[in-house]
């Protein structure tokens, strides 16, 4: 069977179950059936091997910002290809790197200035706590090398980014992992209660408790063992855990206090997932560090950044010192190239005001489904949003491992696919939908997603 673009259907499917090892995917799912294929992408949608249309409402995962099938990002590519396809960063600069690095800092808050290239979000976290190390050993603080990060947060599968992770079922098959990591809760204020086991605190108590619980951390750790904290702006693991208020300006404090980095993960919510360039702009605070990738060119090639403010960089300008660290595809130029056009586009057609001004439309129309006897909580910011699901709403009680197993895995993940969303059913944590579609929704998609999820929600709770 051929596909109208000659596209093989057979071969394909057969190679996808023969040859290729998928990412965090239970392979015997798929045993005796197909893997889901997808083959091309326009706009906010996605197609598969048989042709069926899906809404890509994870934006891929947390990537495509501009959309599918942007040519002028294709273009972009290719223009750099031909003119220069790989030069490395080691010891030499192309200009499509430099430029990309200018701008970032110019769009970073502070005085974040100093740009480290790298292939994707886990190198870039990896890089953060590789150069906290040393920049503390440069300054004579040699002991501070331990960071500090939060309950079910996801940094990245490299060892030390997975050290930082914390989601134990992804650490345990790895163990030892690099040492020094210390895990502290989330801004989970939908199960604040139970978190800090003082009932019914605002949302601004539980920001300050949970912040205070890093000071903490540094205290029983010691301070001069601590270099740096890392955190998202909106939590992603465990389902889009925003800020308390006063939560970052609270952290920021603890920080300054026991000179602690505080390291911003962005790796998602940069590059307009919040509505905003970067975190600290939607929640008013300045990092030390940013980490980043995914969205800096809306997926059209790979590449990550760290972002250090200049005072981190200022040991690295002595004679005969260096960062000994890199990747050989690290600020990549056709994909230094892809990031400039990409923030073209951004600023082009003001992605950020549309998903400022078209966040509380993709609020009100998620929290229509609070009228569901499945739907606990919906919880999120910008573009990127998570639905909690209970079995009672009013005790908040969440499902067993096999009610979970049955209910994500073994219906919500598929027939949400079957009925033509792409998104992602996910439970790291409690069990919740995760929503982040490209930026370039708006009230049509919300719709189209509101209406998906009525359905097939309802039918899981139907089926429990
Ligand atoms: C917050 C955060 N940090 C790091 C990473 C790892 O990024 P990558 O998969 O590009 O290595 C991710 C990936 O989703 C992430 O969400």
């Amino acid at each position: 069977m051929t596909h109208p673009d000659n596209t093989d259907v057979a071969a394909v499917l057969k190679a996808a179950q023969d040859n290729l090892w998928l990412h965090f995917t239970r392979h015997g799912a798929y045993a005796g059936g197909e893997v889901p294929t997808i083959v091309r992408g326009e706009g906010a949608y996605i197609y598969d091997i048989h042709g069926k249309r899906y809404l890509d409402g994870l934006a891929g995962l947390f990537v495509v910002q501009a959309g599918h099938g942007r040519s002028e990002l294709a273009e972009a590519a290719a223009k750099q290809a031909q003119e220069l396809a790989f030069f490395p960063l080691w010891s030499y600069a192309h200009p499509k790197a430099a430029e990309l690095a200018q701008r970032l800092a110019a769009l970073t808050p502070g005085d974040l200035n100093r740009v480290f290239f790298t292939t994707g979000g886990g190198e870039a976290v990896e890089t953060a706590w590789k150069l906290a190390k040393q920049y503390y050993k440069a300054v004579g603080k040699p002991g501070k090398h331990k960071v500090i990060s939060r309950q079910i947060a996801y940094h990245g599968t490299p060892q030390g980014a997975l050290s930082i992770t914390g989601i134990p079922a992804f650490k345990l098959p790895f163990e030892p992992l690099v040492p020094g990591s210390v895990r502290v809760p989330n801004t989970n204020y939908y199960r604040a209660d139970e978190i800090s086991g003082v009932p019914g605190m605002t949302p601004e108590q539980y920001g300050r408790w949970a912040a205070d619980r890093v000071a903490r951390a540094i205290e029983m750790e010691g301070p001069d063992s601590v270099a740096a904290v890392f955190v998202e702006p909106v939590q992603n693991a465990g389902g889009c855990f925003p800020p308390p208020p006063g939560y970052f300006q609270r952290l920021r404090e603890i920080c300054d206090t026991y000179d602690v980095l505080l390291v911003s993960d962005e790796v998602i919510c940069a590059f307009g997932r919040l509505g905003t360039m970067f975190g600290g702009q939607k929640f008013d605070y300045v990092p030390d560090i940013i980490t980043c990738a995914k969205g800096l060119t809306s997926g059209y090639s790979p590449i990550g950044a760290m972002i250090a403010k200049e005072e981190l960089f200022e040991p690295f300008k002595r004679d005969g010192v260096m960062f000994p660290h890199g990747y050989t595809f690290g600020g990549h130029p056709v994909s230094a190239a892809v990031a400039l056009a990409n923030l073209d586009i951004f600023e082009g057609e003001d992605l950020l005001g549309h998903v400022t001004r078209n966040e509380p439309v993709f609020r009100a129309t998620l929290e229509r489904l609070l009228d569901l006897p499945i739907v606990g909580d919906v919880r999120g910011s910008g573009y990127f949003w998570g639905i909690e699901l209970v079995k009672d709403k009013t005790t908040k009680a969440t499902f067993d491992e096999g009610e979970s197993e049955r209910l994500l895995r073994g219906f919500l993940s598929h027939a949400l696919f079957e009925a033509g969303l792409y998104c992602r059913a996910d439970d790291r944590g409690d069990p919740v939908i995760q929503l982040a579609p490209p930026l370039i929704c708006g009230p049509k998609e919300f719709d189209e997603i509101e209406s998906i999820l009525r359905s097939v929600l309802t039918e899981a709770w139907n089926r429990l």
